[in-house]
């Protein structure tokens, strides 16, 4: 996809053209869906989606209405060209879209550059935020990203790109140094990486982490430790994507709250499978 798209606010709008949701569908059970977002899988011509949303939702749609634009049979992924170009093409067919994201499409989803798209295209859209697993997730496991009195600031990170590398979008020194709550999306293989470079920048390797899998799913699966044991209770637990991190004070939570939490949480969906996203 070019990162030069021109906005044009003027774009003509044919009135003939659909509309394009860009809906989040929150962590994964299908109770934490909008409202919104459900009358819309229920109402749309087509569903765009990748395996993020979970099959407990995914399934819910009718095989009909879904294209499944993540990864291929191989895992070769989509490319994101494909997918802005074939909302465009369904909406300029009069079709009523639904791009459904996991969590929030705004939170390391690529809603942005969607919609982007779709603007300089002409194509009309609305977004529909969603619950993000990186606020949803740490807190159906007992864990508030913030706590007056453990954080009053939370950062939100791709454990994606790799830390030791010469030019890292992620500043672990200034994270390490705000005293907050850090949350890792996408960083189950990094762990090590970050969790070291987090202790070198002179975080205490006693800092509470947690490392939630699956958040909201029926497999949801939690280990805890610190800074310093997070590699040996990921491979212990065999924390696999997709799964967050949270690294502060406010992962030490859990331990007062779990014993009530785990008492409500035999009533999720009972579909799963794995994935790897
Ligand atoms: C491409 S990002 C998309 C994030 C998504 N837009 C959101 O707001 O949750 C994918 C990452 O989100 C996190 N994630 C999404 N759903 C999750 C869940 N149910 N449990 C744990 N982590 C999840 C994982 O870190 C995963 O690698």
């Amino acid at each position: 996809m070019s990162n030069n798209i021109e906005i044009d606010n003027n774009a003509n709008t044919d009135t003939d053209t659909g509309v394009v949701y860009l809906v989040g569908s929150g962590p994964g059970d299908p109770s934490l869906l909008t409202v919104k977002a459900k009358q819309l899988l229920e109402t749309a011509d087509i569903i765009l989606h990748d395996k993020l949303p979970g099959p407990a939702i995914i399934e819910s749609i009718p095989e009909s209405k879904r294209e499944d634009v993540g990864k291929r049979a191989g895992g070769e992924r989509t490319s994101q060209e494909y997918t802005n170009d074939r909302l465009v093409e369904l909406a300029e067919a009069g079709k009523t879209v639904v791009r459904l994201k996991g969590g929030d499409p705004f939170v390391f989803g690529r809603g942005g550059e969607e919609m982007e798209h779709l603007a300089a295209a002409g194509v009309p859209f609305e977004t529909v935020p969603g619950i993000t697993s990186a606020i949803g997730g740490p807190g159906v496991a007992g864990i508030p990203v913030t706590h007056r009195e453990h954080a009053s600031s939370v950062s939100f990170v791709t454990g994606h790109e790799d830390p030791t590398k010469e030019e890292s979008a992620i500043d672990w020194e200034a994270l390490a140094a705000t005293g907050g709550t850090i949350v890792v999306l996408m960083g189950v293989g990094k762990l090590p990486a970050y969790t070291a470079e987090l202790q070198d920048a002179g975080m205490d390797p006693e800092t509470p982490i947690a490392l939630i899998e699956r958040a909201t799913r029926p497999s949801m699966q939690v280990a805890v430790g610190t800074l310093d044991t997070a590699v040996d209770v990921r491979d212990e637990a065999e924390i696999e994507p997709p799964a967050i991190t949270i690294i502060g004070e406010v992962a030490a939570t859990r331990e007062h709250v779990s014993h009530w939490l785990e008492q409500t949480q035999h009533n999720r969906s009972e579909l799963d499978t794995n994935e790897d996203i």
